[in-house]
Order: C-alpha cells, then sequence, then structure tokens
C-alpha cells in the first residue's frame, strides 16, 4: 500500500469509527433512548423536527444539483433566464421557511410548557450542587445522601435544585433534559422513570477542575423497594460496634483523623447544619463513590481513601495521610454503614 492511500484509508477508518460510535447499544448516556415521559417528549419533537430537517435537506440540495447540472455551460448555450427582483419567486421561499418554522415553533413551545409545569403527586426531592458531587434531600423523609438519586418507578419526582458554590447542571439524559444548578437560585426539573432501571446522570457545565468526575446515578426501584429504602434511609447508623472489631477501630479513624470535620454519620457524629461533604450514614448501599466517578468497591475505596486528590483532582477531601492499617479498618467500618 502506498503512503498516500495507506493515509487515507487511516482516516476513512477514524471517521468510520467515529460515525459508527453513534450506534453504539446500551449506551448509558444515550438521549435518544427516553426511558420515561418527560424523555420521551423530547424525543418526540426531536424527530419531528430531525425529519422536516432531512426532507428541507434533500429538496434544496436536489434544488442544487438540479440547477448545477440544468443550467451548466456549454458550448453555444445561451444564459439562462436571470430571476433576480421576481417578486413571486422571493415571496415564495421567504414564505415556505416561515410556514415551516411555524410548524416546529408549535410543538417545541408546547414541549417548553409541559417539561416545566409541576406535575401532581410528585416525590419532592432538594439536589445541591457541590465541587464535585450532587446531594440529595427528601424533605418529605428527612433523609440526605449523596451520588445515588433513588426514586420510586413510574411515579413523577420533582427535582427542586440549586449549587452550593459554582454554576452545575443536571443531567440524566435518559429521564429528561439539562437544568442549570445556580447558587442562591432555584431551579426545578422532572423526572419520571418508566420501570425500575439505573440511569446515569451527568454535570453539564464546566465547574472545575474535577468538571467530568461530577457523575451521579439515579436508580428507579419498584414501590415496596423504594418504601423499604426509605424506612431504611431514616434509620441512624449503629454506634456500638462489637468491641476489638476492625469496624470498631474504623470508628475511632473516622471520629479522630479529621473525617467529622465534613461528613456526618447520623447517629454517631450528627451535627446540625450543612456540611461540605456527602452525609455517609447509608454509604455501603450506595454503588458509587467519589462523585460517582468510582463503583463502591474495596480496591478503589482504598485508592481513594490514600490520596483523594490524585483521584479527583482539586477536590476538597484532603489527603489525611491515612496509614495503610488505619485505611483497611475505616473501609471495614464504612462497609457497615448500610
Ligand atoms: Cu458540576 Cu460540572
Amino acid at each position: 500500500m502506498s503512503k498516500k492511500s495507506l493515509f487515507r484509508y487511516r482516516n476513512f477508518s477514524i471517521f468510520s469509527l467515529l460515525f459508527l460510535s453513534a450506534c453504539i447499544e446500551n449506551a448509558p448516556m444515550d438521549s435518544l433512548s427516553p426511558a420515561g415521559p418527560y424523555a420521551r417528549t423530547i424525543d418526540d419533537l426531536f424527530w419531528l423536527t430531525f425529519w422536516i430537517a432531512v426532507g428541507v435537506f434533500f429538496i434544496v440540495q436536489g434544488a442544487l444539483v438540479f440547477a448545477v447540472f440544468y443550467f451548466r455551460d456549454m458550448p453555444g448555450k445561451p444564459e439562462p433566464k436571470q430571476i433576480h427582483g421576481n417578486n413571486i419567486l422571493e415571496l415564495t421561499w421567504t414564505i415556505i421557511p416561515v410556514l415551516i418554522l411555524a410548524a416546529i415553533a408549535v410543538p417545541t413551545v408546547r414541549t417548553v410548557f409541559d417539561l416545566a409545569r409541576e406535575p401532581e403527586n410528585a416525590l419532592k426531592v432538594e439536589v445541591i450542587g457541590h465541587q464535585w458531587w450532587f446531594e440529595y434531600k427528601y424533605p418529605d423523609y428527612g433523609i440526605t445522601t449523596a451520588n445515588v438519586l433513588v426514586i420510586p418507578e413510574d411515579t413523577p419526582v420533582r427535582l427542586e435544585m440549586w449549587s452550593n458554590d459554582v454554576l452545575h447542571n443536571y443531567w440524566v439524559p435518559k429521564l429528561n433534559g439539562k437544568r442549570y444548578l445556580v447558587p442562591g437560585q432555584k431551579t426545578y426539573l422532572n423526572l419520571h422513570a418508566d420501570s425500575a432501571e439505573e440511569f446515569w446522570a451527568q454535570c453539564g457545565e464546566y465547574c472545575g477542575l474535577s468538571h467530568s468526575k461530577m457523575r451521579g446515578r439515579v436508580i428507579s426501584l419498584s414501590k415496596k423497594d423504594f418504601e423499604n429504602w426509605v424506612n431504611n434511609e431514616k434509620l441512624d447508623a449503629q454506634k456500638e460496634l462489637p468491641e476489638g472489631s476492625l469496624a470498631a477501630e474504623g470508628q475511632q479513624v473516622y471520629l479522630n483523623a479529621g473525617c467529622t470535620q465534613c461528613h456526618v454519620i447520623n447517629g454517631v457524629w450528627d451535627v446540625q447544619g450543612d456540611r461540605i461533604a456527602p452525609n455517609l450514614t447509608h454509604f455501603a448501599n450506595r454503588n458509587v463513590l467519589a462523585g460517582a466517578s468510582l463503583d463502591n468497591n474495596k480496591e478503589n475505596l482504598t485508592k481513594w481513601l490514600a490520596n483523594p486528590p490524585e483521584v479527583k483532582p482539586g477536590t476538597f477531601m484532603p489527603n489525611l495521610e491515612l496509614s495503610e492499617k488505619e485505611i483497611e479498618a475505616l473501609i471495614a467500618y464504612l462497609g457497615t454503614l448500610k
């Protein structure tokens, strides 16, 4: 293969890969596979607009190709009739786009209002943006959690959102569009999942060094499972642990190494007022950690506790210079927080 054709071949491969990546299946952030009524409303509008655009594309390109061939210059061919200043033609190609835009505007405006309306009998959840993680509060149940938003299936959820520091943006592509989290101002977003499933969320606004690691999960549960989850989340953590156990040692690390400066564990260290880090009362029930950038397992926890800023650059969680033994004990303790 010559150098030139190799180059061309490589470019073609890169282009094809990029193109095919759009066809990937089971992509957790795929906004074209809606999993609830709000996302479906947006999807319907997208496809309507898309097919109108496809129609416009073929008509315009068809007319262009026709003009290029039909009116091409040939020896002895006279210049075609000029149409500059033809009022009827100019009016026609002004009015047709106006009608197309109007046809798109009506369902667009309707969708915008449909999405903004507060649903009846919705579960209320407060979403607070922090650098770089999402905090969730359920005011009706007195629950505070982080990284994983748990909701009941087939139930409207009303998110009341704000930011604790800079602009963030809440986005669960399979459930709805994006909405800003603004410091000192409340914004609202509705979610509604058809069935029990796990969804991915992502901060959609650049908010500093670890913006890309500001992710989240939304887990919708059957109504019975959600009720059980709520009842469990309301419980405090156990303060008394078997004496001499590794978990009891870990609790001492939590209480004495500096963790309590920022992390609350209800029933163990539950000072009032907001803290700048996730509430850890039911940490072991969450499947992700560190802004949902890592799966919650022993290996990742070890990495995270040994040096948080290395895992999530810029994080406010400092490197506490914990020893291997302290980290092991801490992980054993965190494992009891169910
Ligand atoms: Cu928060 Cu990007």
